[in-house]
């Protein structure tokens, strides 16, 4: 359907009519509406709406309510109206997800589908059209602050975790992508300049953004600080080069809110599309003023606004009060969803002598300690804050869980003596400690920002090592958005859980895992090193930084260090075994596919997920490569002893490095050498090798 639009008609076009066009016909329709709108309407499309006076309001609650943006009511164009994320949507009270750091640690992109699905409906039944939340940052230390807004610290990992809630999000409403590109100190976020080679970024710090762009999402945000001398919001290379040219990307740029750029010219040019959430550096009369001057042609103004009228025509969609309805608003189906993702997000650290599962027979006591015990701690307090309508606690999911059958008692773990005098004579002590919004989380005023420490605090370390004095059935569960240094305390301890922040069931979860009516299936998406000496270069209150090739578990092996838990890591209460690592082919020539196949028996009596990795190497590269690198990965499911074939496929132009400079990507001639196995760690895996010829 094409019709002919003009000023005279548009006001009478209902925009859910849209909702069936394909892509030349968006493409018309959009440059249809373009050609009958003025310069000063067209300036209108590449700001927010609202004024600096706003700002008092979105103080008070911020994004209580959707943000909108280049909403022109004359002519009936909708405009964007933004929610942020991403633990779920920030708006009311929405159903509040496992954060995206959990999330990562599922490996399971059908369940972060599933999860997008949720979240586009709730942001659409709350009047929003555009999702800010796809958030894919690479953890580059685990100090950031924002760590848990993220998936992990691995590129391949983060590219499939964001395109899978993308894909959720887009069945619904239009997703964008942030903070492009290298955001990962916060203190410092709005000046630090981040100096990185070529090579690192486009191997690095990028692929995650360009699989997303891939995969069709219609918008990218720029992230506050600089690259290269240049602040991301004025990086012509980063925004017009790479994005727009390089990677095709047909969607918009966004701003990050406020202080995205300084100068709306340099941004204009360099190819931001709308500036959020105000009229300000890009103010549309500025814009006006711009092009009447010739400072910029209107050809770019068309360029951007195209942009966003293509993507809104895209989204336009049919309302349907049934799907769309504030009843799916924390519902039960979407906080069964939150439940299984902090399930599955929940990393088994430690089991000495299978003390988990619990036999509840053999308990009459359980004593829940610490300071998140009965807290709900389910992430920052940033822009990504939200307010479900309830948060169920470790010590409520315990108690619940075990019902009047076995006695719990509780206790902050202020008091060293009052604690020891209470947990005296449990049967078992399940001490919950870790990090808060105070902590950690994006830089508010008074709390958040990058972690002071990697280590627990002192109180919380003390709390341990003085219970675990008198009782030899601890069981720590760690809360946190990222790493943990467990050195202190880690070998006086049996068990140890990382929870993350597990969301509005996360105590239902902890619970579960606990008792055994879940079996543990979550693995690190990050390295847990044993010292800050085993980590790159960090410090919150730089404004230089050099990104260079290696953090995480490839700095690990490039540098032999032993972590504390490598990346991949999580036991289970089975064990796993990996036989019969083939492929269909020892040769094959450059952009052709190969079959990796492997067999996995459950070697235990549980039902249980396994999450299953590739690795793969490269001999006699001609430029520095990581010794293995993640390429792939798939959760199986298996019974007790029963035995799967499982293939994963890899495709040879993913095993490409970056030449500076030639500027094209190079898929070597020489002997890769595949890695499969339960995690990163050298002695789990299985190892073969093929030839690109
Ligand atoms: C954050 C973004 C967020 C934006 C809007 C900024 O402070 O850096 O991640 O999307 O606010 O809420």
């Amino acid at each position: 359907m094409i019709i002919n639009i003009t000023r005279n008609n548009i006001s009478n076009l209902n925009w859910e009519d849209f909702e069936n066009l394909k892509g030349d016909e968006i493409e018309e329709t959009a440059k249809q509406i373009l050609s009958i709108m003025s310069l000063k309407e067209k300036a209108r499309k590449m700001a927010g709406d609202q004024s600096m006076l706003h700002a008092i309001g979105m103080l008070i609650h911020y994004n209580k309510n959707p943000i909108s943006a280049g909403r022109i009511e004359q002519l009936n164009i909708p405009g964007i109206q933004f929610t942020d994320g991403p633990r779920g949507i920030v708006l009311n009270n929405s159903t509040c997800f496992p954060v995206s750091m959990a999330r990562g640690a599922t490996w399971d992109i059908d369940l972060e589908e599933r999860i997008g699905n949720a979240i586009g409906i709730e942001a659409k039944a709350q009047g929003a059209n555009f999702f800010g939340g796809i958030c894919i940052n690479l953890l580059r230390h685990p100090a950031w602050g924002r760590a848990q807004e993220t998936y992990g610290e691995d590129p391949h990992l983060l590219g499939e975790m964001g395109s899978a809630l993308l894909k959720g999000v887009q069945r619904h409403i239009m997703a964008c992508a942030k903070h492009y590109a290298c955001n990962s100190v916060e203190n410092t976020r709005f000046k630090i300049n981040v100096d990185i080679d070529e090579r690192v970024l486009r191997e690095v710090y990028l692929p995650h953004f360009k699989k997303c762009v891939n995969n069709g999402v219609a918008s990218i945000m720029s992230a506050y600080n600089r690259v290269n001398g240049k602040y991301c919001g004025h990086n012509e290379h980063l925004l017009r080069q790479i994005l727009k040219e390089d990677w095709n990307f047909q969607g918009f740029l966004v701003t990050d809110f406020v202080f995205g750029i300084r100068n709306g010219l340099k941004a204009i040019k360099a190819g931001v599309d709308i500036e959020m959430p105000f009229k300000w550096k890009m103010h549309p009369k500025k814009i006006v003023k711009w092009v009447n001057q010739g400072k910029i042609s209107e050809e770019l103004i068309n360029e951007s606004v195209l942009r966003i009228l293509k993507q809104e025509i895209r989204f336009a969609k049919k309302d349907n009060p049934e799907l769309y309805n504030l009843d799916k608003i924390a519902s039960e189906e979407h906080t069964e969803l939150a439940l299984e993702a902090a399930r599955k997000s929940i990393v088994l650290l430690k089991n000495v002598g299978n003390l988990l599962p619990l036999k509840k027979e053999s308990i009459k006591k359980i004593a829940v300690v610490g300071k998140l015990a009965d807290m709900e701690n389910i992430g920052d307090k940033g822009s990504s804050r939200l307010y479900p309508p309830y948060v169920i606690t470790p010590l409520q999911g315990i108690k619940k869980a075990l019902g009047d059958s076995i006695e719990v008692v509780y206790n902050e773990g202020k008091s060293l003596t009052k604690t020891k005098e209470i947990t005296k004579d449990a049967d078992i002590v399940v001490i919950v400690v870790g990090f808060t919004w105070k902590q950690e989380g994006e830089n508010m005023t008074f709390a958040g920002g990058d972690r002071d420490t990697l280590s627990l605090s002192e109180d919380d370390e003390n709390l341990i090592l003085t219970l675990s004095e008198s009782c030899d059935r601890c069981i720590v569960v760690l809360e946190g958005g990222s790493a943990i240094i467990t050195e202190r305390w880690r070998q006086n301890v049996p068990v140890i859980i990382m929870a993350w922040y597990p969301g509005i069931e996360g105590g239902t979860a902890i619970a579960d895992i606990i008792l055994g009516n879940i079996n543990p299936s979550g693995k690190l998406p990050t390295v847990f090193p044993k010292s800050s000496e085993q980590l790159p270069f960090f410090d919150s209150s730089t404004l230089e930084i050099k990104y260079d090739y290696y953090h995480g578990y490839k700095l690990m092996d490039k540098r032999g260090f032993e972590p504390a838990f490598p990346f991949g890591y999580g036991l289970s209460y089975n064990t796993y075994e990996y036989k019969n690592l083939r492929i269909n082919k020892s040769e094959i020539k450059k952009g052709e596919k190969i079959e990796i196949s492997f067999d996995i028996t459950n070697k235990g009596d549980l039902n249980g997920d396994e999450i299953v990795q590739l690795y793969i190497g490269y001999e006699n590269s001609s430029v520095d490569r990581p010794k293995k690198e993640l390429k792939g990965f798939t959760r199986v499911n298996l019974e007790s002893q029963e035995t799967k074939k499982v293939s994963l496929n890899l495709d040879s132009n993913d095993l490409a490095y970056y030449n500076t400079e030639t500027k094209q990507w190079v898929v070597e001639q020489i002997k890769h050498i595949i890695y499969v196995g339960p995690s990163s760690r050298a002695s789990d895996l299985l190892e073969a090798s093929f030839q690109i010829s």
